[in-house]
């Protein structure tokens, strides 16, 4: 690609007994949405962290913006933002106080920290709030005030963990929608997520990490390609008969039926043209009498892309435990051979 404008090499980090990143290797294109998907304890916010220079990585090297992240830390601090999940807000200063003190931070004048502070909380809808105390602002308010905190210093790069994560729907879409302004506007934005339609929607690339190492990276399309054919997903009448109906349809496809055991979903891996196992599997049903309340065929979505690549889903939002221990947790195998 044209000069990325973040690279990673090897980049690894521990904290103790933990290897956080074994080795990340990224590459971003400027003017791009990258999306950085992965369950908790993937390590995300410790890659991000590192390119933002508030960590030192333990060997690799990364570079953002041409400049590396440790030797050139102080130079790079001005060109970008960060903006999370726990929102650097101090709770005592009004909304504009806040932005004006970030604003000095990046050497802005007080005046123009002020002018530069009021213009980006009019773009997030704070104007009203801005002499407000933050205290009193909503989660929702407070999480618009960080993302305004991050673009006082009109970043090149914008690293944004986890924006969205435990936002109502409704601030949720309106990060989405600043995230793409932003973009429209030339910033180069890293997002992490653990959510898989927040990058499908918003990212141009992903790289998908777990346990410290990027497993997967491409277009949310070529990560769908790569599981290949489509998925049949059913929903008997009774829920009793889930796991009967899983283990009658063992084999069907092209792996084995897991049970999302919250919905009571049957998912199968099936061909590109799934017809065929679609009336299989309906027939198969039939004869062991269990009622069916829908089928369907679909294309993969990310959730089938991760749960291919790690053998579980990716949305579980748990701790990270050994493997084997929490490999079957959301979605049990069902239907294997005996
Ligand atoms: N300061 C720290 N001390 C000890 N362990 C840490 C620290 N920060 C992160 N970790 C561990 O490193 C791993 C990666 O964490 P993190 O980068 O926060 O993941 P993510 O952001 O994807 O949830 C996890 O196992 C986490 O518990
Ligand atoms: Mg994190």
């Amino acid at each position: 690609m044209a000069d990325p404008i973040i690279r990673t090499e090897g980049l690894r980090k521990r904290f103790g007994d933990v290897e956080a990143l074994k080795g990340v290797d990224l590459l971003v294109r400027p003017g791009s949405v990258f999306g950085l998907l992965g369950p908790n304890g993937a390590g995300k916010t410790t890659t991000v962290r590192i390119l933002a220079t508030l960590l030192a990585p333990d060997g690799g090297r990364a570079e953002v913006a041409g400049l590396d992240v440790v030797r050139d830390a102080d130079a790079l601090r001005f060109r970008i933002g960060l903006a999370g999940q726990y929102a650097a807000v101090d709770e005592n200063l009004t909304g504009l106080e806040n932005l004006e003190l970030v604003g000095r931070l990046y050497h802005l004048g007080r005046r123009e920290a002020r002018r530069r502070g009021a213009e980006v909380l009019e773009r997030f809808g704070l104007a009203e709030a801005a002499d407000r105390p933050a205290k009193t602002y909503s989660g929702g308010m407070r999480r618009r005030l960080d993302l305004a905190a991050s673009l006082v210093g009109r970043p090149e790069v914008l690293f944004l963990d986890e924006p969205t994560t435990g936002l109502d729907p409704r601030s949720r879409i309106d990060v989405w929608a600043f995230v793409r302004e932003l973009q429209a506007d030339g910033t180069t934005i890293l997002l992490t997520t653990q959510y898989l339609d927040e990058a499908d929607q918003l990212a141009d690339r992903i790289a998908v990490i777990d346990l410290g190492t990027v497993i997967a990276e491409g277009t949310s399309d070529e990560l769908k390609a790569r599981v290949g054919g489509a998925v049949l997903e059913l929903h008997v009448q009774d829920r009793a008969d889930t796991a009967a109906a899983a283990e009658a349809l063992a084999g069907l496809g092209r792996g084995d039926p897991t049970i999302d055991p919250e919905t009571g979903s049957i998912r199968i891996p099936v061909a590109e043209d799934g017809a065929t196992a679609l009336t299989d599997s309906i027939r198969r049903l039939d004869e062991r009498s269990i009622a069916l309340a829908d089928v369907a065929l679909h294309r993969p979505t990310l959730d089938d892309v991760f749960l291919a690549l790690t053998g579980r889903a990716a949305e579980d939002g748990t701790e990270p435990e050994p493997p084997t221990r929490r490999r079957r947790r959301r979605r049990e195998s069902a239907g294997a051979a005996p």
